[in-house]
């Protein structure tokens, strides 16, 4: 089965395409940038469905998309300066990364655990006019396999992924032709963390001077700018059984005292959009070491076992949380 191809400019397809994003299926839409794979980013299943899709052996953090700079400021914390950016830039091909809000409906698989949030007000008319359909924010990496290019055409998305998908949308060529420039406001100093369709000078014209987030660069400690949430807590992967002083992470079922459980029949997809919730929620003082059953290194369980590997790993003090 692969998937049908309708136009974006046709309201009736952008009512099927909103329909379907709704019941938490995939639908790849063009952007001006490039053309992105969208699903629900409220819905954590729906998201761990786009990883499976991409066959993206880790998760990163997603950008999502919104109909309009104010629905943008009901995910993000609107500083200063991304009212400024917000203003000059959208909609169009920037992302801001801002912190999140109270109770911002966003999903934690969306953001990879993080506190933060990747925004953005597309400049196409039309996938504008699909998100609005939609009312909630869709999560869309480009819609490619994970390390191919990004497709900026309908034929290039089919060949990519016309086989695991609910529905394409052709828009025609991608005007812009690469992804969109993110910007990081959620800590003190803007950083450009991806160089893309807005230029540096551009955003520096509003903003003054940014630096770019290198890894030599000395104010960036790595972990600072870390894309990745770990728990405080110490992580024991692949474990069989619960040593003293730990709580027990189940995959499977696998042990009738278990703490809580990724997916209890097994299930790779229920356990991705899990993984992030459940580490929240596991993180508490009184939580001070996490056991966690054996996940199968395939599908969706190489990128968990990713995760968890990082979550696990000695790290110095401070980290994104
Ligand atoms: O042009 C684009 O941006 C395309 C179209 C479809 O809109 N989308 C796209 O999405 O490229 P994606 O998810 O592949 O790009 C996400 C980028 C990555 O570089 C990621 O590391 C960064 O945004 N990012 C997302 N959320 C972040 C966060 N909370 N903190 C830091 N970086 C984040
Ligand atoms: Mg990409």
């Amino acid at each position: 089965m692969t998937a049908p191809i309708l136009p974006i400019a046709d309201p009736s397809a952008r009512a099927e395409a909103a329909r379907l994003l709704r019941a938490g299926g995939l639908v790849a839409f063009p952007t001006e940038t490039v053309y992105g794979l969208g699903a629900d980013a409220t819905d954590e299943t729906a998201v761990a469905r786009i990883f499976e899709a991409k066959g993206r052996p880790r998760f990163n953090p997603l950008i999502s998309h919104l109909p309009d700079t104010a629905m943008a400021f009901r995910m993000g914390v609107a500083t200063e300066a991304a009212r400024g950016l917000a203003d000059a830039f959208w909609p169009g091909p920037l992302t801001l990364v801002l912190t999140r809000v109270q109770n911002c409906p966003i999903a934690w698989l969306t953001t990879a655990g993080l506190d933060s949030v990747a925004l953005r007000v597309p400049g196409s008319d039309d996938a504008r006019a699909l998100l609005a359909e939609v009312g909630r924010p869709v999560a869309a990496p480009s819609a490619n396999r994970s390390g191919r290019v990004s497709p900026t055409t309908a034929a290039h998305v089919a060949e990519e992924l016309g086989d695991r998908i609910d529905l394409i949308l052709d828009g025609g060529p991608c005007s812009v032709g690469v992804e969109s420039t993110v910007i990081d406001l959620s800590h003190d100093a803007p950083r450009l963390l991806r160089p893309g369709g807005v230029p540096r000078e551009a955003i520096e014209a509003v903003t003054g001077p940014i630096a770019a987030a290198t890894a030599a660069d000395p104010i960036t400690a790595p972990g600072m700018l870390a894309s990745h949430y770990a728990p405080s807590a110490r992580l024991r992967l692949d474990a069989r059984d619960r040593r003293d002083g730990e709580v027990f992470l189940d995959f499977g079922a696998t042990r009738l005292d278990a703490d809580a459980d990724l997916s209890r029949s097994g299930d790779l997809v229920e356990a991705a959009a899990a993984l992030f919730a459940t580490l929240r929620a596991l993180d508490q003082p009184r939580i001070t070491a996490i056991a966690v059953a054996p996940i199968p290194d395939h599908g969706l369980g190489t990128a968990i076992r990713d995760r968890l590997a990082r979550a696990a790993a000695p790290r110095e003090g401070a980290h994104d949380g």
